[in-house]
């Protein structure tokens, strides 16, 4: 079976293209055009032994995405921009990749005699769920241009199977957190800060909640839909662990060791999402998929990882993530007696 991976070289992607690296009759391209997010050098073992092959390039280049895609039976399209914070400050790389980027993936696949395009989007596209959990068939209700764009990228997907049968699948899943993701996000940022003994930047009163899946499970939910998803359907990928921003942030300082006077409220994110939960019975009752690691088991999965990838971190947070961290957060900490 021939995959086209894009994104591969983000933090899901590449845990995906290795799992999918250890399947013998898997052959594995990866398309990444290698943004301040994606990192070459995490697959670089996997390409210099042959194992995968690697294509610098811009899912919104047909010529990029054509020469990728060529003999592919499955795509699976992870690239996008990401981040809610910097989709406040800029939304117009995340409209791009993120629509247009998907619409030129998929015009390429149409002519393509794939079996199968999974769409790899978010929970938050239901918006902030205040009480119960979102169901596939609840309406979508994105509030940040983030969560908007990938809304937009889903519905287009999906109206390709309706309107020229193309074989589409949307997943959606929940907060992923887990090795290689970049330390923008809150796990990642917080786990490397209190190593570095800096202030954790709590947003609001921090009782924001999400349901954290650990980032192999989210793998495993996709190599099941891979195998046996209808084309046309939507799942929804979550853990039923919900937990609020100041839990995490405790239990990530109790498993560093780190002071827990490190934390430190700001001003709050504009129309942060209060909660995100899902109801996940259609991919447990059609491809009997569960999540296997637990938030506490995964949480210190993740910070052994980091502990012992300090380079890995390190080399991103001296370079340009300092002037986007300046940038983001001075002005909050110091209103709020913190230093950045
Ligand atoms: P990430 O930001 O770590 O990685 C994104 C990757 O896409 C990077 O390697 C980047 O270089 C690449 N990319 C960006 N724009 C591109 C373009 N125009 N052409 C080609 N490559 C491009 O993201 P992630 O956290 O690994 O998320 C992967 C996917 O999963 C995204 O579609 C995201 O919306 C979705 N998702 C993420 C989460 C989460 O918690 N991280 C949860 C649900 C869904
Ligand atoms: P994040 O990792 O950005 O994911 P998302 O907003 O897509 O869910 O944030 C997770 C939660 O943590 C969210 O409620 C915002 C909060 N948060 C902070 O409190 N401080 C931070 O510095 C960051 C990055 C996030």
């Amino acid at each position: 079976m021939k995959y086209l991976v894009t994104g591969g070289a983000g933090f899901i992607g590449t845990n995906f293209t290795r799992r999918l690296a250890a399947e013998a009759d898997a052959e594995i391209v990866v398309l990444d055009k290698l943004t301040y997010a994606g990192r070459r050098e995490n697959l670089a073992d996997l390409e210099s032994s042959g194992r995968i092959r690697f294509f610098e390039g811009d899912i919104c280049d047909p010529a990029a995405a054509a020469l990728a895609m060529a003999g592919a039976d499955i795509v699976v399209n992870f690239a996008a921009e990401t981040h809610v914070d910097r989709s406040i400050d800029d939304p117009s790389g995340f409209v791009r990749t993120d629509v247009e980027g998907v619409r030129v993936l998929l015009e390429e696949f149409r002519r393509t005699a794939g079996s199968l395009f999974l769409q790899i989007s978010t929970d938050e596209v239901y918006g902030s769920v205040e009480k119960g959990r979102s169901r596939e068939g609840d309406p979508l209700r994105p509030r940040s241009p983030y969560s908007a764009s990938k809304a937009g990228g889903e519905l287009l997907a999906m109206s390709y199977f309706t309107t020229w049968g193309v074989p589409v699948i949307v997943t959606r899943a929940s907060n992923n957190y887990g090795p290689w993701q970049y330390p923008e996000k809150l796990i990642p940022l917080f786990v490397t800060n209190a190593m570095e003994g800096k202030d954790l930047p709590l947003y609001g009163d921090g009782l924001n909640k999400r349901d954290w899946l650990f980032v192999d499970d989210h793998c495993s939910a996709l190599s099941a839909v891979i195998g046996k998803g209808r084309p046309g359907s939507v799942y929804n990928i979550g853990s039923g662990e919900e937990q609020t921003n100041i839990e995490v942030t405790t239990s990530i300082l109790d498993l560093v060791g780190a002071d827990r006077e490190l934390i430190r409220p700001v001003s709050d994110r504009p129309g942060h999402d209060r909660r995100y939960a899902l109801d996940t019975g259609l991919i447990l009752g059609e491809l009997g998929w569960r999540p296997s690691v637990g938030f506490r088991e995964g949480l210190a999965r993740t910070v052994k990882w980091y502990e012992e990838n300090r380079a890995w971190w390190e080399e991103i947070k001296s370079g340009r993530f300092g002037e986007y961290y300046r940038r983001m957060y001075s002005a909050r900490l110091a209103a709020s007696g913190g230093r950045d």
